[in-house]
């Protein structure tokens, strides 16, 4: 059997270009060995925004007298969350195979092996079967990494993957990696009861995020009660009556912390193993496939997307990335542009940056300016109840052009999008600026916080002369 193009793993890099190639007139392989949709899908982005909603509805009930409502008794019934995740993704699982069966791709549900770069070995519950393909486009994406620290293997030790498999909520938990799944897991555990410390092996939390927004996060995870411990390494984990003692060693001395489950969240790694990747003679190692711009690996006809490729692990640029791989596969000349990928983290309130932080504009000899616009004074996140966080915009000092947008503070994720837009095509702060936005809408701290670029904020109290 023959097809113009095979894909290599159903997550929202690999589907997405099955059904970019398939709109382009070819004949798709689309090879799934567990469920469609992947880790985003499946056990990522989607079972976890789910849970979070519940924890935001739960924690909305509990401030219903701020809102001048009453209610009955409130409470909540955790296996119902559950079960309410697991079917909002399967509706999402069922939309896809949808999706992709209304584009004539043929799905075969097994793992594939690469044979040669025109060949992909199928194994299936009803055998192997080979089958000619003329480009193939590798979307395997990640799996957790695993941390050196003796005792990782006790049943009490959990990836993001087991966490969500809980149906009763843990009395507390550690989460070892203060990075986006720690996070946003912390955030939905606490909300629901759990006693939760975040341990974070480097100086500060969240270490890839800008240095304001990681100020003002700290104060919001201390009026939630998650604590947190940085600079911190965990040396061991050990059995105990309920749990595990889970042993850190910090520059202040040694702690121990008596819990009942442990998450580890310390980054995720390639899936690149049993592919036939090396046999094929194509580049990897431990950080990913090697890839050029059109997402081609060094063996012409071979692709690879998304997690796997180990770069921007996030669902969206795998997505982009598929595009890209699935057009140049069928005859086009498309590049990936990593410049402008907007990065969200789903903790209350959220967190999205697209562009360059501060730091890495200042490292980079950049001259520039900032602007800074808190929620506190925007007239829609003081009617919501939500006047916590900040956007800042950092635009290139001589021509204004957007270099980087970081919000925290209610639907950041949604906000984001406008710096995304302005990065991506080169607009300046004062473009943002000079565009009316609507009142009274969240989406005025990003034009005053553009303002603030010029030093033309309208709402912000002067300082008094001296
Ligand atoms: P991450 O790279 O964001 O954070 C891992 C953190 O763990 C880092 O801060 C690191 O310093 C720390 N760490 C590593 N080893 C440690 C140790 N032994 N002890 C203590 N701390 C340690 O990785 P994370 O959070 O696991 O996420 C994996 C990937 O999935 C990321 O690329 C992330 O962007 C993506 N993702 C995206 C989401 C979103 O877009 N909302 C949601 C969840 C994950």
């Amino acid at each position: 059997m023959s097809y113009d193009v095979a894909v290599i793993g159903g997550g929202p890099g690999g589907y997405v270009a099955a059904i970019r190639a398939a709109q382009l007139g070819g004949k798709v392989l689309l090879v799934e060995k567990e469920s469609l949709g992947g880790v985003c899908l499946n056990r990522g982005c989607i079972p976890t925004k789910t849970l979070l909603k519940s924890a935001e509805k739960w924690e909305d009930l509990q401030r219903c007298a701020e809102f001048g409502l009453q209610a009955g008794e409130v409470g909540f019934d955790f296996s119902s969350i559950v079960a309410r995740k697991d079917k909002v993704v399967a509706g999402l699982r069922a939309g896809i195979e949808q999706l992709v069966k209304s584009n004539a791709i043929t799905v075969l549900h097994g793992t594939a092996v690469l044979t040669g770069a025109g060949s992909l070995a199928v194994s299936t519950a009803s055998g192997t079967e080979t089958y000619e393909t003329g480009k193939v486009i590798v979307a395997t994406g990640s799996a957790p990494s695993s941390i050196p620290v003796p005792g990782r293997e006790l049943a009490a030790v959990l990836t993001s993957d087991n966490l969500l498999e809980l149906t009763e909520v843990p009395k507390s938990l550690l989460v070892i990696g203060a990075g986006v799944v720690g996070l946003e897991f912390a955030f939905i555990m606490k909300a629901f009861g759990c006693e939760v410390t975040i341990v974070e092996m480097l100086p500060t939390i969240l270490p890839m995020v800008d240095s304001d927004i990681v100020k003002r996060i700290g104060p919001v995870l201390r009026k939630q009660g998650i604590k947190t411990v940085a600079g911190a390494k965990v040396t061991a984990i050990e059995e105990a009556a309920g749990g595990v003692t889970v042993k850190v060693s910090t520059a202040k001395g040694d702690q121990e912390f008596a819990v009942e489950k442990v998450l580890v969240a310390a980054g995720r790694r390639p899936v690149t193993e049993e592919l036939g990747l090396a046999e094929a003679g194509v580049f990897y190692d431990r950080t990913g496939i090697n890839v050029n711009e059109r997402m081609e690996t060094n063996i012409p006809g071979i692709y690879a997307i998304g997690d796997v490729t180990g770069q921007s692990m996030l669902a969206h640029a795998a997505s982009a990335a598929g595009i890209v791989a699935a057009e140049n596969a069928m005859g086009l000349n498309s590049v990936m542009d990593y410049r402008a990928i907007p990065s969200c983290i789903f903790t209350t309130p959220e967190i999205a940056m697209v562009g360059l932080t501060e730091a890495e504009a200042s490292n980079q000899g950049l001259s520039y300016t900032i602007g800074r616009f808190n929620f506190a004074a925007n007239g829609k996140a003081v009617t919501m109840g939500e006047p916590d966080g900040l956007v800042k915009i950092i635009a290139a000092a001589e021509t204004g052009k957007v270099l980087g947008m970081h919000i925290l503070g209610p639907h950041a994720s949604d906000l984001i999008m406008e710096g995304a837009l302005a990065i991506q095509n080169g607009l300046t702060a004062r473009d943002i600026a000079h565009t009316v936005h609507p009142h009274p809408t969240l989406s005025e701290t990003v034009m005053e916080s553009a303002h603030g670029t010029f030093g033309e904020i309208i709402h912000q109290v002067k300082m008094k002369p001296r």
